[in-house]
């Protein structure tokens, strides 16, 4: 490299979860990606990457723009550690099991280093946005070469080559609300199945959450970068598309000039050719008729609606800031029901909340029962430094908490058998995404409401869309007998 170590600023910006914490009233940018710096266009070239994505889809897909980046500076992906020369582990910081994980990995990477002196070893994602993260990296880790955070993967060329250049740890976490970056690159993990962005950050601040610290404030993406990406993806064949933010029903609400919502894009996603279309997450409170009337058109947006209840007691969902009540929950999945015929519900809870009563873990349990949901994420509450929840008063034995996760998820499992049951002798539309994991004799793929449907039928059905008539419903799965071939149903 032509550059010379002197000439190397060196970045140490470490994070600041109080700045995070702030919401100013400065515009949003949209910037552009610059091109990636001239002296670092080959600098890849002959050499490996590989990025090790922990947590949720998010992290995935940023995941995929940051191959992006390192692609188009000439590095190839191996899944091989040994062969590598840059490893990044994208982090999540939702629960401190994850972060434990990550920490188990990034420990076992030391040996790597010593065998290997050049290799580039990098966090980055939710983890690096926290104080006492960087602090035990910089303290126990010191063979981590990178730390860059979720609001500057754009400068991913920028920081590598401080780090191919510099004897210490660089650092730069922001601690900004954040802007937006467009064109930068990606490299999709996937040619079936793409995810896209439409806003970032979470302003929601439930107690016990730390998205709203480590992803900045809401900020959605102008509708018209949304649909030129989803139009893009589907002249290029994909025959599904995931709309991902932290809340996605929170979308336009920044925006100043227009009025434009979360409805008016499915809409218009809607009568865009692509045969699929999903969104993740939802948050109940800002749910509205609209975007129900929407979903009720069909078509490529699928009947399936991810609704995190998070408890089914309204005293414990004041505590957690959620904003609504059990009744007004009850309510929305009424209307979603009466709306969207054969809607899929599934949700997320938290068990163990500080303080929650044996009364109150009940109310979830009735929920549970009431909506009666296809599947659920459930998980026991881990606290978070720097949230409020952290700083309530728990005087719940984590027995008594791993107790309620498990007759949460009994009652679940049963419910979930119970709906794929009445699938019995349906015929199904399936997006046939390959091999079966466990038997390469059988395809799998996914419903239109996302479950696993497992079939025998010729490998030449791989990434299209086909029919299932389902003979043996399980808990988890589905298997069928394959009935037909069909074009893509749409476009
Ligand atoms: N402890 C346990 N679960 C959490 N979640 C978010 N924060 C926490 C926490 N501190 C769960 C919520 C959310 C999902 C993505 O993770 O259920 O919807
Ligand atoms: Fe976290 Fe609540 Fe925002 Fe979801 S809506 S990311 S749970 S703060």
């Amino acid at each position: 490299m032509s550059q010379n170590i002197k000439d190397v600023e060196h970045y140490f910006i470490q994070p600041d979860l109080k700045a995070a914490k702030r919401r100013g009233k400065e515009k949003v940018q949209v910037l552009d990606f610059e091109q990636i710096p001239e002296d670092m266009r080959g600098v890849g070239a002959g050499k490996k990457y590989m990025i090790r994505t922990y947590g949720c889809q998010m992290n995935v897909h940023d995941s995929e723009t940051i191959a992006g980046m390192l692609e188009q500076m000439g590095y190839e992906e191996t899944e091989e550690e040994r062969q590598a020369d840059v490893i990044l582990f994208n982090t999540c910081a939702i629960r401190e099991n994850a972060e434990d994980k990550v920490f188990g990995g990034i420990g076992r990477m030391k040996n790597l280093k010593l065998e290997n002196p050049d290799l580039i070893l990098g966090v980055c994602g939710c983890m690096s946005q926290e104080e006492a993260v960087v602090n035990r990296i910089l303290q126990k880790h010191q063979h981590v070469d990178l730390i860059f955070g979720t609001h500057n993967i754009h400068r991913v060329p920028h920081l590598l080559r401080n780090a191919l250049l510099s004897k210490e740890m660089v650092i730069e976490v922001w601690s900004k609300e954040g802007d937006i970056v467009e064109n930068i690159p990606k490299v999709r993990q996937d040619g079936l199945k793409a995810w896209v962005n439409i806003m970032y950050g979470c302003d929601k601040f439930c107690t016990y959450c730390i998205v709203p610290y480590t992803r900045g404030k809401e900020r959605s993406r102008r509708p018209q970068d949304v649909l030129d990406e989803v139009r893009h993806l589907a002249r290029l064949g994909y025959q599904e598309v995931t709309l991902l933010g932290q809340n996605v029903n929170a979308y336009g609400k920044d925006f100043s000039d227009i009025s434009y919502t979360f409805g008016d894009l499915m809409d218009e996603v809607r009568q865009i050719g692509i045969p699929r279309v999903r969104f993740t997450t939802s948050h109940p409170r800002d749910f509205d008729n609209h975007l129900i009337d929407v979903l009720a058109k069909g078509g490529n947006l699928v009947e399936h609606i991810h609704l995190p209840a998070q408890s089914g007691n309204t005293q414990i969902l004041k505590m957690m800031a959620r904003k609504y009540t059990r009744e007004k929950y009850l309510d929305l999945v009424e209307r979603m029901k009466a709306a969207i015929p054969n809607v899929v519900l599934t949700t997320d809870i938290i068990v163990g909340f500080p303080g929650e009563t044996d009364e109150q873990f009940e109310d979830t349990l009735s929920l549970m029962r009431e909506v009666e949901y296809d599947s659920a994420f459930t998980f026991i509450y881990s606290p978070r430094e720097g949230t409020p929840a952290a700083k309530m008063k728990d005087d719940i034995p984590m027995e008594v908490k791993k107790e309620r996760l498990q007759r949460l998820n009994r009652l679940q499992e049963e419910i979930s058998l119970r709906k794929n049951q009445a699938l019995q002798g349906h015929v199904v539309e399936v997006l046939v995404e390959g091999e079966s994991k466990k038997n390469e004799e059988v395809l799998s793929g996914r419903t239109r409401s996302n479950k696993l449907v497992n079939f025998v039928a010729p490998k030449s059905l791989i990434g299209k869309m086909t029919y299932v008539k389902i003979t043996t419903p399980k808990t988890w799965s589905l298997d069928g007998e394959w009935v037909g071939e069909v074009e893509a149903l749409h476009g």
